[in-house]
């Protein structure tokens, strides 16, 4: 595999091929990830609930961030390596730029932030400074005191109508992915299909240009509850290289997310 970019992740949504990416936090899963083939790792700040077992990622700070994006880029040779800056690292421009530098130099290749509109200034900052973003909408677990828990967002139609705007505003910002969590398929669907930069979705429906798990979810080890939007794929296959290689064809053939995983 050659290594990727966010120049391959365009490439492949305009040739309608589906992009796989997964999260890790150490060396060793990356290595493995990143030898079944998958196209992006996200050291996602689920690892304030997957490694450190907090009740959401509120805890997470940069620092624990900045460790575990160095353990992860020491196992990658060709994916693309995404950090996620944690809860209240980006509240303002300067903020956002010292804090993502520090992820870029750990090792990162790109930074992703929970948010609509109100980051496009700090997404035109990043980008223009050499600095690529991921942006994430819908679900977003930063925000999970103001929504009331963990819920399905974006299902009537005024919200509906502002995440697809929110959506063309962080293209135009100069977002180059974005992740879309706990959506309806539907409006998954319409997102896709309404800018240019590859979406990534996780429990957003099939027609997404890409999928998103947490590697706990994908591997059954998931220590709080197993997502309706998930699969074990280390049940069907009781080889972790294998299940993530099943994860990526079945993402690839349309097969995941099946009907029983997405949202209506
Ligand atoms: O932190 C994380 O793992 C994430 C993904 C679920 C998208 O943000
Ligand atoms: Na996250």
């Amino acid at each position: 595999m050659a290594k990727i970019t966010t120049a391959s992740l365009l490439k492949m949504k305009q040739q309608g091929e589906k992009i796989s990416t997964i999260t890790a936090y150490d060396a060793s899963f990356a290595k493995l990830f990143d030898q079944a083939g998958i196209h992006a790792i996200l050291i996602g700040d689920s690892l304030g609930m997957v490694l450190q077992g907090q009740d959401d990622t509120l805890p997470v700070t940069i620092e624990e961030m900045a460790y575990h994006t160095q353990c992860v880029k020491r196992g990658v040779t060709d994916t693309l390596i995404i950090a996620d800056m944690p809860f209240m690292t980006y509240a303002n421009k300067d903020q956002a730029l010292s804090n993502a530098t520090k992820l870029m130099q750990a090792g990162a290749s790109m930074v992703k932030m929970e948010g609509g509109a109100w980051l496009n200034d700090t997404i035109s900052a990043l980008v223009e400074r050499g600095i690529p973003v991921c942006a994430h909408l819908g679900l977003t677990p930063q925000s999970v005191n103001v929504f009331g828990g963990f819920k399905v967002q974006g299902r009537d139609a005024d919200k509906a109508k502002q995440m697809i705007e929110d959506a063309k505003l962080l293209e135009a910002a100069g977002a180059q992915l974005l992740v879309l969590e706990c959506i309806p398929s539907d409006l998954g669907k319409a997102i896709s299909e309404a800018i240019t930069i590859p979406t990534i979705g996780i429990g957003a429906g099939k027609d997404t240009d890409g999928q998103i798990l947490v590697m706990h979810d994908a591997l059954g080890i998931s220590c709080s509850y197993m997502p309706k939007f998930s699969r074990n794929f280390l049940k069907d296959t009781g080889d972790i290289k294998k299940a993530v290689e099943l994860y990526i064809s079945e993402v690839a053939l349309g097969n995941f997310p099946g009907e029983e995983h997405i949202f209506k």
